[in-house]
Formats: C-alpha cells, sequence, structure tokens
C-alpha cells in the first residue's frame, strides 16, 4: 500500500470524543500514524507478517494502520473503556479480522506474565508524562521493552530526549531517534486558549533484538 493511500484510510478513523485529560488522550495525526507505520514496516520490516502490540492504543488509529499494512495480529491495549469501544467500532467500520482490543492498565504489566516478550513489534503513542503523570512515558517505554524480541516505536517529547538515551543505555538498549515531529495538538481540551499548540516530538526505534 503506498503512503499516501494508507494516510487516505486512517482519516477515516473516528477519534476520542470526550478526551479525558488526565489519560492525555489526543489522538496521533493520519498524516503522523501513517509516515510513522510505513517506515517502521518500509526501512525496518517490522509490521508485515509480524505479531504487533500497540500501547495506549485509544481509538485504535496505529494499530488499525498496522493491520492495514499486514500485520498477522495487532494487539491494541488502553485503559479506557470508552477509547476502547470507539476503536472497536473502527474495526468494525475497516472488517478487520486481524486487530485484537485490551482493556488493561499498561502499568500494571510484570516482566513475567503472558506479554512478555510475546510481541515482534510495539509501536504507540503514550502518554507524554505531563501534569499528574509525570514518569508515565518511562514506565511505558520499559513495559514495551520487556513485551518485545525486535523493537519498539515510539513517540516522545524532544525536550526528554537526551534523558531517555540515559535511561536506554543504563536498560542496555540503544535508542535512535529516526524523525523530529512537530506534533500538532488541536484545542481539544478547555484548558488550551490557543487553537493548536505545536510540540516537538521524536519519533524514536528502540533495538531490543540483543536483550
Ligand atoms: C496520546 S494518547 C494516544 C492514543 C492512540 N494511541 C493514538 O495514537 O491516537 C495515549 C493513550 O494512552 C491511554 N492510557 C493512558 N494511561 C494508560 C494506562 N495506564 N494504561 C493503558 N492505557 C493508558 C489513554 O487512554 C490514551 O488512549
Amino acid at each position: 500500500m503506498r503512503l499516501k493511500e494508507l494516510e487516505g484510510y486512517l482519516q477515516q478513523v473516528d477519534v476520542f470524543e470526550n478526551p479525558k485529560v488526565d489519560l492525555e488522550q489526543y489522538p496521533t495525526t493520519p498524516h503522523i500514524a501513517a509516515h510513522m507505520l510505513y517506515t517502521i514496516d518500509n526501512t525496518f520490516g517490522d509490521i508485515e507478517g509480524k505479531l504487533v502490540g500497540d500501547l495506549g492504543c485509544g481509538c485504535g488509529v496505529l494499530s488499525i494502520g498496522s493491520c492495514l499494512l499486514g500485520s498477522a495480529m495487532t494487539f491494541g491495549f488502553d485503559v479506557d473503556s470508552d477509547a476502547l469501544e470507539i476503536a472497536s467500532k473502527n474495526c468494525v467500520e475497516f472488517e478487520l479480522q486481524t486487530c485484537e482490543l485490551i482493556q488493561c492498565d499498561v502499568q500494571e504489566f510484570s516482566p513475567c506474565d503472558r506479554w512478555s516478550k510475546a510481541f515482534d513489534t510495539i509501536i504507540m503513542n503514550p502518554p507524554f508524562g505531563t501534569k499528574n503523570n509525570k514518569g508515565i512515558d518511562l514506565n511505558f517505554l520499559q513495559k514495551a521493552i520487556s513485551m518485545t524480541r525486535t523493537a519498539v516505536y515510539s513517540l516522545h517529547k524532544t525536550a526528554t530526549r537526551e534523558y531517555i538515551k540515559k535511561k536506554a543505555s543504563e536498560w542496555g538498549v540503544n535508542m535512535e531517534v529516526l524523525a523530529e515531529l512537530r506534533f500538532n495538538l488541536a484545542a481539544s481540551y478547555k484548558f488550551h486558549r490557543k487553537k493548536t499548540v505545536d510540540i516537538e516530538v521524536d519519533f524514536i526505534r528502540i533495538d531490543c533484538s540483543g536483550c
């Protein structure tokens, strides 16, 4: 599938109706989601035919894109039942047979549960750890690393790059910045005064093949 075609499909994915601030619910735009997934598949061969996990899947844009690019199976995990209900309707609309949605708190995963090293690839746009969630971004990363046999692809605030690099090296994995993006948050929350808020974000890859 071509990049433009993928982006066109992802524009049809419904997003959060009433986004929850405490869960940092803002969707990945179809443009960014398509570029991320296309790179993961085309440059690294980490989607087609692979078992993919999407942590904090929200309404499912990354999971759906992963299925459209031919993952063997994609599992989306989110703590919020309202988001998962929208994700589930999206999967029905796309007539996907290869997407499973699971309600759970990703932070509760333990290293020896059934998801440990269960996936080829983890994709995610986790909470950035702003507001009352300090540290959740790193916690998601640590869980993601424990769940994959190959690589984690994730979005993080550029401001946290050096800290994440340091943590990755402490964890014995290598972190690479694949692209610097401007994440354009629509004024989805009432406390945003401006119409849109631009945040500088890194699209990163963590190689877990050696751990
Ligand atoms: C930035 S949104 C990204 C949503 C979706 N992945 C996307 O790309 O559009 C972060 C998501 O993480 C979910 N989330 C927040 N805390 C969580 C937790 N502890 N466990 C699982 N999901 C969580 C939120 O409900 C939200 O859907």
